[in-house]
């Protein structure tokens, strides 16, 4: 007999009928009720066991977190909370859990810190918080792919592994296969990589945008939407050394018309949640009112997620230049009182997270997008200005997060783009088949990278980046 998922159980009209479940055990009240979770919806199921005629060693391995099929019969439930639930004919025990070793863990039924279920990510999605949390990720990672397809993207698969440092941050991580103690090396003493698998340096890539605009160069309207890594050593809230990433590139496409599709994709994929996931998101609006009631009311958040949700469908992002976010952040009185960590001297500055927040929370108080940023302290490719001092960037902000998405108009004039890779000293020979676009058919492109992470972070409204994917790698830590 095939068995039925707890989410269709739950919305089945309980017409006496049988039913056939299989679950982990997340409770076992008096001996009698069964709180069942199969991982198919937040709520759990009850099954109300008959321990007269159940055999007393059966009862005694119904412990949390063990893994039982019940056949039963779907009734009208009788207690409060649940519409429906089973009486319970017959009850496998598939997977014992030994209840002594369960307290050691975080699967046993009392409150843990965030910090502890990290310790212990192979278990944390038994959990109600993470088990929503993955929901959702799931549910906006195919929300991504349908707003792309349903528009014409073509989803392409770029190298992870790669030769070229496409952002020239150099955060990278080296992929080779010699020998680290015994390393090939030049008659100088530098490393001969001619020896290594590749016979050339090779990284991790840090983004697939280069290799994606050769691709939308030929179909178009393409998209990638794959693992990214960066060696940077920053241990926030909001980065991860392996993430994903989500690349749109559009051949025929200026800046405004970026800022317009990055807007529009935004919404798309938050309302596709609001839509698809409302069972998750209430639980994790009502984990975030229940945190927020051990805040002082200063510090409580003035929206519940769901409404935050919305406030982002609903209203438009405010579109901004660099040098008049500039001139506000000047001005402001965080500024003026030496309150930022980095106070904003005088344009040409790098906007922190401190700095784009304030933008976002306290001024503008919605998205904003920022464009047209000074050249030199944003990569090569993008495109130059009249100006001849700022560069076709933009940035999209969010509250709580800081920067979102990240993208440009690519410089598309073969001539600029060579002065500006001499200018940082970056190896055309190495870049050869980029500079090849800009010779053959260029035209004007666009696109940005959106931090698939970030976008889970603000959806689900939980503070720390390590805990919306499944495994977090960050500085020292790449457990299981
Ligand atoms: O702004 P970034 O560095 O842009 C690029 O990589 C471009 N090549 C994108 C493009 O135009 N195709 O990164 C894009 C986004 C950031 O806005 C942020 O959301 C996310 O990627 N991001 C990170 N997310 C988690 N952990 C990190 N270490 C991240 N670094 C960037
Ligand atoms: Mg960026």
């Amino acid at each position: 007999m095939k068995h039925t998922k707890i989410v269709d159980v739950i919305k089945t009209d309980p017409v006496l009928q049988e039913i056939y479940v299989k679950g982990w055990v997340r409770a076992f009240r008096s001996n009698r009720f069964i709180a069942l979770n199969d991982g198919s919806t937040i709520n759990n199921l009850q099954c109300v066991v008959d321990f007269e005629n159940t055999p007393e060693e059966t009862l005694k391995q119904i412990n949390v977190g063990a893994a039982v099929a019940i056949k039963g019969t779907l009734k009208e439930s009788e207690g409060q909370g649940q519409k429906v639930e089973i009486e319970v004919q017959d009850i496998e025990i598939l997977g014992k859990a030994d209840p002594e070793e369960v307290k050691k863990t975080i699967l046993s039924p009392k409150r843990h810190s965030l910090e502890k279920l990290r310790e212990q990510a192979h278990l944390r999605v038994r959990t109600n918080t993470f088990s929503a949390i993955m929901r959702v990720r799931s549910k906006l990672s195919f929300a991504v792919h349908q707003y792309f397809q349903q528009n014409g993207f073509n989803y392409v698969n770029t190298p992870i592994i790669t030769g070229s440092d496409a952002e020239g941050a150099g955060e990278m991580f080296k992929v080779t296969n010699m020998d680290l103690n015994k390393v090939a090396k030049n008659e100088d003493g530098s490393i001969n990589y001619k020896e290594d698998f590749f016979g050339k340096e090779t990284n991790l890539t840090v983004s697939g945008q280069l290799e994606a605009e050769t691709y939308a160069l030929g179909l178009g309207q393409v998209y990638t939407f794959g693992p990214t890594f960066r060696a940077e050593n920053s241990n926030t809230s909001r980065h991860l050394a392996e993430f994903w990433m989500i690349e749109p590139e559009v051949a025929f496409c200026d800046l405004d018309g970026n800022m317009d599709l990055a807007e529009d994709f935004i919404k798309y994929v938050l309302e596709y949640i609001l839509e698809h996931c409302d069972d998750d998101l209430a639980f994790l609006e009502n984990r975030l009112i229940q945190e927020d009631k051990s805040k002082p009311e200063a510090d409580r958040a003035p929206m519940t997620l769901r409404d935050k949700l919305k406030f982002i469908t609903q209203n438009n992002f405010k579109r901004v230049s660099y040098t008049e976010a500039i001139d506000i952040l000047r001005n402001s009185k965080p500024n003026k009182k030496k309150k930022f960590n980095y106070v904003i001297e005088e344009w040409g500055a790098d906007l922190q997270s401190e700095h784009e927040r304030f933008l976002v929370e306290k001024h503008f108080k919605c998205p904003v997008i920022l464009f047209d940023y000074p050249a030199n302290i944003k990569a090569f490719y993008m495109r130059l200005n009249e100006d001849g001092k700022t560069v076709r960037a933009m940035d999209v902000l969010f509250p709580g997060i800081g920067e979102m998405v990240g993208g440009s108009q690519r410089e598309e004039r073969l001539d600029v783009l060579q002065a500006k890779m001499k200018e940082l000293d970056i190896d055309e020979e190495e870049l050869w088949w980029y500079l090849d676009t800009r010779k053959f058919g260029t035209c004007v492109h666009s696109g940005f990278g959106l931090g698939f992470e970030r976008l889970v972070l603000f959806a689900t409204g939980m503070g720390n980046i390590r805990d919306v994917i499944p495994y977090p790698r960050s500085p020292q830590n790449a457990d299981f």
